[in-house]
């Protein structure tokens, strides 16, 4: 992979043109904008291997479900966010012949994508008719200040060719989902326009429903003025095209610049779509590129201007720390309460785009540091939103009285994932969803959200953990049986450490926030009850006696937690004793055999230790991280970021900095070998709390912000932004000293290494760093 992407500060380069890498450089370059997003294909034609995607966040389609046994209980459907109508299309044709990278004579290729100000460029030299060279370009935008747009700079220039050059932009919603579960395709369309100089779809999904207008207009462009074309209009079922004949003369210069607007009944009256399709075409147009292209640079320098990191001395690291910061700002905004972040956000297919717990685990803690405050919230608002659908999804697999069960996989509050062992068994996600009310909170300060809406959510959650304990007599406790826990490698397997940890935590956390919603805001306790009917009386003795009564496995003779009942039967090696060809052992291994194994997928007990740090002292981390670290495949994206910012928890920066190596350049390096099905956006969001919550050591405690910071060797320096309840700072760490920027109009207090600081508004504070 290194050969074929350079590293660069804030590009990522592909040199040259890999076919072979295609699918993987489609997924690296691609580009969104939290309304929707694009893969790198190509505008013009491709006759190689490719995996077309665009996607527009939250249309999606309920795809029949498809197992190999039925189980009662399943859901009936997988929702996909589906690929849409091309909207990037601009056939090239030269005297005749359709410019197709799978065939053509490749001179020189470039691929990049420039993070600092969000675009994706490709710039190559092809040799056509009787051995003339012609220079391609293109340059593409999904704009961040007007979300609707798509906007398209491509440019034929010839060295010493002189012919016709034909420019077909069109849009074409003939698409289709790679990962379709009966080969369907989910659109049709209903209405189309095409005339000189413009292009228009209005499509709509089946089953639900989604209206989306994909429109075009465009200008032309010859030796950087515009000129005025013949056209030829292509008008036909599922497409809209139209294309424009130039003569070209060596040294000159044709260029299209293409305006689309993507509108969708998600934020637009159906019966509307034509017309205001067409006025955003209108609007974007009379701005133009440079314009447009302006203000959708300010916003991305909005973005990076409070959430940077800069690494000095490690270029490597520093190229892949942007890529993921960019990239989960590329598939979240924040701006829309319905819309969620899928775990390969608008970059492929896997997943279908649906929401895991990943967000409220992974992805919310980096922007509640990141990103003002109503971005997190509108995540908690989305689950808020969902709870009387994971209600009835509770409802479906016997649950009662208002509990709820949060689905797996979904986009629209109901469950929709449909392996029994995940679907039924892998609960922790619920406990999840209820961290994150905790967790935003303590970031904030808004504890209104905990009367608001926040109250009700715990309560159905708690609801849920207190019936499905389950009272053993033998043991005289409270167990969860059949569960799987983050390790996806042990199914059905009873008392998991984590989330027996979490069921109690829930139950506490539930009962704290009754008491406090009861005495400070008795009239909304009212409604609350009222709402949930509550039982005060019946229920919160329940709940105290499974937090009494609650069983955890624990090793006696090691001090460690045991991820689950019967784990010390196991055969305990280490993950260092597989051959190296038989990594991932989920590509090699019968399922079986990897059951049967110790190997730990993914963070388990550690998943909860870092949740629940601050109840166990870095003894017992430390002693449980030396038990399971060695255990430990890593096969899930998830997993080594945790494990990052245990090891600099308990001091072991080398260790750390190894694990942090394995999250950052997952998908630049492509370590997993999956990077063509699209990237891992909720991972990125763990490889920055690597550094920020790892390295940095920033944590939140008491209402108060605290950093301990730990350098890599390696690193010269390293230096984050962060928020916390209205305040943003700069922590700069290098071997000698750690440097705070307070960059509000309000003092900040920090707890540095322990000790209390005030940083005054608009200033600066240095202490020394230390080494452990
Ligand atoms: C992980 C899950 C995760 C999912 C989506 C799986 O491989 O085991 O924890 O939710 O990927 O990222």
């Amino acid at each position: 992979m290194d050969r074929a992407y350079l590293k660069n500060e804030w590009l990522i380069i592909e040199e040259g043109f890999h076919p072979g890498l295609n699918r993987e450089s489609e997924s690296l370059f691609a580009i969104g904008n939290g309304y929707m997003g694009q893969r790198a294909n190509f505008e013009e034609k491709y006759s190689g291997d490719s995996l077309q995607g665009c996607y527009i966040a939250g249309v999606y389609y309920p795809d029949k479900t498809r197992v190999g046994w039925w189980k009662n209980g399943y859901p009936e459907y997988f929702a996909k966010v589906l690929n849409a109508p091309k909207w990037i299309g601009i056939d090239v044709i030269i005297n005749g012949k359709p410019v197709d990278l799978a065939t053509s004579r490749i001179k020189s290729f470039r691929r990049i994508l420039d993070m600092k100000e969000g675009y994706l460029e490709r710039i190559f030299t092809i040799i056509v008719a009787r051995n003339k060279t012609i220079e391609i370009r293109s340059r593409r935008f999904l704009s961040m200040s007007e979300p609707d747009l798509g906007i398209l700079k491509y440019s034929v220039a010839s060295f010493d060719f002189e012919g016709i050059v034909e420019l077909n932009a069109y849009i074409d919603s003939d698409v289709k989902n790679e990962d379709a579960n009966y080969g369907k395709k989910f659109w049709k369309d209903i209405n189309r326009e095409a005339a000189p100089g413009m292009g228009i779809i209005i499509s709509r999904t089946m089953k639900t429903d989604f209206h989306v207008a994909t429109g075009m207009v465009y200008e032309i462009l010859k030796n950087k003025k515009r000129i005025s074309v013949r056209t030829s209009v292509i008008s036909r079922e599922k497409y809209a095209g139209n294309v424009v004949s130039i003569k070209i003369r060596p040294g000159e210069e044709i260029t299209m610049i293409k305006y689309v607007s993507v509108l969708s009944s998600l934020n637009n009256l159906k019966e509307n779509l034509m017309k205001d399709v067409k006025k955003r075409l209108k609007e974007s147009s009379s701005k133009g590129y440079d314009k447009l292209f302006r203000a959708h640079k300010k916003e991305w320098g909005r973005i990076w201007s409070a959430s940077d990191i800069v690494i000095e001395g490690d270029i490597s690291a520093q190229q892949a720390i942007r890529f993921n910061i960019f990239q989960l700002n590329q598939t979240y905004t924040g701006k829309d309460e319905r819309l969620n972040i899928g775990p390969k956000g608008f970059t492929g297919e896997k997943y279908g785009g649906s929401t895991y717990w990943d967000t409220e685990a992974f992805a919310l803690p980096f922007f509640l540091k990141t990103a003002d405050q109503n971005v997190a919230r509108n995540l908690l608002f989305y689950r808020y939103k969902h709870l009387p659908r994971s209600i009835e999804n509770a409802a479906k697999l016997g649950f009662r009285d208002g509990a709820a069960l949060y689905p797996m996989v979904t986009l629209n509050g109901e469950e929709c994932h449909n392996e029994w062992e995940i679907t039924f068994e892998e609960i922790h996600r619920n406990g999840a969803i209820a961290y994150a009310i905790y967790n935003y909170i303590r970031h904030t300060g808004d504890k209104d959200y905990l009367a608001d809406y926040g109250l009700e959510v715990l309560i159905g959650i708690s609801r849920f953990w207190s019936q499905r304990v389950t009272w053993s007599n033998h043991r005289k406790k409270y167990m969860i049986l059949g569960v799987t826990g983050p390790n996806e490698y042990e199914n059905n397997v009873n008392n998991n450490w984590y989330t027996n940890s979490l069921a109690v935590w829930t139950l506490s956390y539930t009962i704290a926030n009754l008491d406090m919603v009861g005495k400070e805001n008795p009239d909304k306790f009212k409604r609350i009850i009222k709402k949930t009917n509550f039982r005060v009386k019946d229920e919160i003795p329940i709940w105290r006696k499974i937090i009494k009564d609650i069983y955890f496995p624990y090793d006696e003779d090691r001090k460690v937690f045991l991820q689950q009942d019967g784990f010390l039967d196991k055969e305990l090696v280490y993950a260092s004793s597989i051959p190296p060809d038989e990594r991932p052992i989920n590509q090699h291994w019968s399922w079986d055999r990897i059951l049967r194994s110790c190997f730990i997928k993914q963070a388990d007990v550690l998943q909860g230790l870092y949740m629940f740090e601050d109840k166990y002292d870095v003894r017992t981390i430390k002693r449980n991280f030396d038990f399971y670290e060695p255990m430990t495949v890593h096969e899930s994206s998830l997993s080594a970021c945790i494990h990052s910012i245990m090891a600099s928890r308990i001091g072991n920066i080398e260790k750390a900095y190894e694990l942090y190596l394995r999250t950052a350049r997952l998908d630049l390096d492509d370590y997993n070998h999956e990077v063509g099905e699209g990237l891992h956006i909720t991972s990125m969001a763990g490889t920055w709390l690597a550094i920020v919550e790892g390295f940095g050591g920033m944590r939140i405690l008491d209402s108060k912000v605290q950093i301990h910071p730990l350098i890599p060797d390696k690193w010269r320096s390293y230096s984050f932004h962060a928020r916390f309840r209205g305040s943003l700072f700069e922590v700069k760490v290098d071997h000698i000293h750690v440097n705070i920027k307070n960059m509000s109009d309000k003092p900040l207090v920090m707890i540095i290494y322990g000790k209390e600081y005030k940083v005054p508004e608009a200033a600066g504070l240095s202490v020394q760093s230390i080494k452990k």
